[in-house]
Formats: structure tokens, sequence, C-alpha cells
């Protein structure tokens, strides 16, 4: 049970390993310290998979965003959980296909938002805010969010490898729906995160994680656990899998894997999950978009779960 918000942190303490050092390790990045990658290797003893993961997790978010600004005409995304900049981040894709597009970036952690302060925030269609996923009052009511995103046309959420760093009792898919409660209509999940169909597997991993982050983490779960956070939308092809089927299958659906990323991309398809009334839905509904490329989003996606890899 979570007890009121929690103060986000000011300062970074490199004696401990954070999940966003690790994974920028994990990427080649320059950014870890000793005590990251000491996790990072105690990690891989039981997930020898864990550089093909985060690779392949990075395919499937920059391919998503790819997807959804040439095919699905959005031009505004929040990057929940963005983690540190690495090579190719989302404005640039969202940005190369359409410049006028819109993201801000989010993230508790002070490291990533001051890296990404330096790094992406590169002119005014781009922000990067802190702030935690599972306080979005706050968040919504932030000055850079409200400037940059209006929330009556579609928008996409990604939040990829994050909710594995919330543990059940703050409560992640309560914290997803009101999120994805206040987009229109049209607007979209991008969501992955590590799944083991191994209980010993999800317990070791989780431990491990949460003793070298010192409890800033959450758990690896199984396929339905996840499912569960696209209830209500729509999937995108290929459906809920292992989301290396989006870097087209070169990380293999030949080699079992223990530990995989898993997720997709789900579409709000009406009214949003929170609208209740066909007033509201109305309401939130997007008008013809402003961007001269832009396109009202088609109708289309198959049922959630429709394909597993
Ligand atoms: C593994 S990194 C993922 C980076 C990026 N999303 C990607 O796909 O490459 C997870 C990030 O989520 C951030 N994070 C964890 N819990 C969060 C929360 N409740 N709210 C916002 N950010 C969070 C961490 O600080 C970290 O930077």
């Amino acid at each position: 049970m979570r007890l009121g918000p929690k103060p986000l942190a000011r300062t970074v303490d490199v004696t401990v390993a954070s999940v966003a050092r690790m994974y920028d390790f994990f990427l080649r990045g320059k950014d870890s310290y000793p005590a990251d990658r000491a996790a990072c290797e105690a990690l891989v003893d039981v997930m020898p998979n864990a550089v093909a993961l985060a690779e392949a997790q990075r395919t499937f978010a920059l391919a998503a965003v790819k997807h959804l600004a040439l095919h699905h005409a959005v031009r505004q995304f929040l990057d929940f959980g963005c983690g540190l900049p690495t090579r190719v981040n989302t404005h640039h894709v969202a940005q190369q296909v359409d410049w006028s597009s819109r993201v801000v970036y989010i993230d508790k952690d002070p490291m990533v938002v001051a890296h990404g302060r330096a790094l992406l925030d590169e002119h005014g269609r781009t922000a990067v805010v802190q702030g935690d996923l599972l306080e979005g009052d706050a968040l919504f009511a932030h000055r850079q969010i409200t400037q940059l995103i209006n929330l009556k046309q579609p928008v996409a959420l990604v939040a990829t490898a994050v909710l594995h760093c919330i543990p059940d009792e703050d409560q992640p898919g309560a914290a997803m729906r009101s999120v994805l409660a206040r987009l229109p209509a049209g607007s979209f999940l991008v969501l992955s995160q590590w799944v083991s169909a191994d209980s010993w597997t999800r317990e070791r991993v989780t431990d491990i994680m949460r003793r070298t982050t010192a409890g800033a983490w959450g758990k690896v779960r199984n396929r339905d656990e996840v499912d569960r956070f696209f209830e209500g939308l729509a999937m995108e092809e290929p459906g809920l899998g292992d989301v290396s089927a989006w870097a087209h299958a070169q990380h293999s659906h030949n080699r079992p894997r223990v530990v995989f990323e898993y997720g997709g991309v789900g579409r709000i398809h009406g009214a949003g999950p929170g609208l209740e009334t066909q007033a509201e839905a109305a309401a939130a509904a997007p008008g013809p978009t402003d961007s001269a490329s832009g396109r009202r989003p088609e109708s289309g996606g198959s049922p959630r779960g429709c394909a597993r890899s």
C-alpha cells in the first residue's frame, strides 16, 4: 500500500547501483560507476542475455515510436522512465518523421534528469521533467507538460523497461490506468518489461535487483501480469509478446530465453479507459491534426493478446 507521494530524490548516490546507470552500462554508455557494474555482473550470472535484452528493448521502443509517428500521425510523446540519454532517443525518431513533434522525457532519477537536460533538451519541442510515474496528478500539472502536450490530441505514452522497477505494492497497474485515463481516444501505450515463465528465475532476478539497488526496483513478472497493463486497449500487430519481434526477430524467437522483454503497443480505442460517458468521450476526441503531414489515426488493431511469441 502506497502512503502518499514519496519525495523525489535530489541527490545522486553513486555507491548504490541505479537501474538507469546499469542500463547505460549494458548499452555501452559511459555513465556507470563500480556499484552499477558490480550489480550488472551479479545479474548476468542469472540472466546471461541481459545485454541482448537491453538492445532488443531499445530497438522495440524506437521502432514503436516510428510506427506511431509514421502510420498513426502521433505527434506527441510522453517518455516515462526515459533513462539516461543513449545514442538515439525518442525525439530523434519522432522529429525525423515530423520536426514539429513534441516529446517530454520524464524520470524520477535526478542524474537522468541532469544528463537529459544537457543532452536531450535541444529546442522548444523537447523537455525533460523530473517526476514519478506513480504521481499522475503532479506530473500532468507540470508546466512543461501542459505547455508541450495538448491532451485533446493523441499522445503516445512510452513506458519501456520501467514497470519492472515498480513493485506491486505501489500499484503500477492503477498508476498506468490513471495516466491513460487522461489521454484522448486514438492515444497509444508502448510498454514492455522483463518477464519470465520460471518462478525461480523471477524471484532470483528480482532479489538481485532489489538488493543491489537498495530496494529501488519492482519485480520480474509473468505474461499474465503484464497483459493486465494493456486491459481495454486494442493491440497493434504483432500483439503482445517478446519485443524482439519488433527487431524483425534477429535476436531470435528460436532460442529459448529464461527472461525476456515482453510487451507491445496498445491503442486507446474509442473512449479512454477513464472516460465513462459518450459526452466525455466526444469532448476528449481529437480534432483534425494540425500537422501538415498529419492525418487522423485509423481505426484498427487487434484485440489484446492476439499474438504471442
Ligand atoms: C531500465 S531504465 C529504462 C530506460 C528507457 N525507458 C528505455 O526503454 O531505454 C528505467 C528507468 O525508469 C526510471 N524509473 C523507475 N521508476 C520510475 C517511476 N516510478 N517514475 C519515473 N521513472 C521511473 C528509472 O530511474 C530508470 O531511469
